[in-house]
């Protein structure tokens, strides 16, 4: 059986709430950079003339995309209806579909990006297969995903532990190379800060885990590192 519980990522993902509250927080590394930015300069480098983003989300990182390619075909693909719709308000094409089924024809897509998505699907191999199918030979896919460090130090403060998931900087790397030849990652640490017990309090609540969160009382605003992993595979 899947780890991951599939009517729990669709209710995480109806609305654009829950990814609004995890995404404030985040500031760069102590040396400036910020995944995605890092994400968005792989993609760059590779020059693609067609672009497919599976589980964009609100369409932020398509966007960008799009701005900084303006003559690639860009296609945002996300399961949630509502991330679709977002996505499309900003002119973007955007599609409901999921990334283990990809309605898209063999070797049609030079660039692939899925970013902070992976650890939501339940068929992990399917998924890169159906990666692999679609990108031509060449083709590069771009992940980002997290590392079971990312907030480990505020998850462990607040009565819980670290998260620990399916696809993460940890154990990414090796599920990648089983459909990937070349595999190269980058490991940041970028930084969370919270003003008070509440936001916190709000942010841990947000990934809708079984646990009974209790941030420390005082000392905030508080900083905590995150670990994130930007991989480059071709
Ligand atoms: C954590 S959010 C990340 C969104 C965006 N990539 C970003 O970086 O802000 C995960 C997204 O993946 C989508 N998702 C989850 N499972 C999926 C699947 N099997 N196929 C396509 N999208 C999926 C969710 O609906 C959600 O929009």
């Amino acid at each position: 059986m899947s780890m991951v519980d599939r009517d729990a990522v669709r209710a995480q993902y109806r609305t654009e709430e829950h990814l609004a509250v995890r995404t404030t927080v985040w500031h760069p590394t102590a040396d400036g950079r910020d995944p995605a930015t890092e994400a968005l300069a792989a993609v760059v480098a590779a020059t693609p003339r067609s672009y497919v983003e599976v589980g964009c989300g609100t369409g932020m990182f398509a966007a960008r995309v799009a701005d900084a390619l303006p003559d690639a075909a860009v296609l945002a693909l996300d399961q949630s209806e509502r991330m679709v719709e977002l996505t499309a308000s900003r002119g973007l094409e955007a599609r409901v579909a999921d990334v283990q089924d990809l309605p898209l024809p063999d070797d049609s897509v030079d660039v692939v990006a899925a970013l902070w998505m992976l650890y939501h699907v339940p068929d992990l191999d399917r998924a890169l297969g159906e990666v692999r199918r679609v990108l031509r030979p060449g083709g590069t896919f771009v992940v980002v995903t997290n590392g079971d460090a990312h907030l480990a130090a505020l998850r462990t403060e607040a009565g819980g532990g670290p998260l620990v998931t399916t696809f993460s900087s940890d154990n990414g790397e090796r599920v990648l190379r089983r459909h990937f030849d070349d595999v190269r990652r980058d490991d940041l640490v970028p930084r969370a800060v919270f003003a008070d017990r509440a936001a916190a309090l709000a942010y841990l609540r947000s990934s809708r885990e079984d646990v009974d969160w209790d941030p420390p009382a005082d000392g905030w605003p508080r900083t905590y590192d995150g670990a994130v992993t930007l991989f480059t595979c071709s």
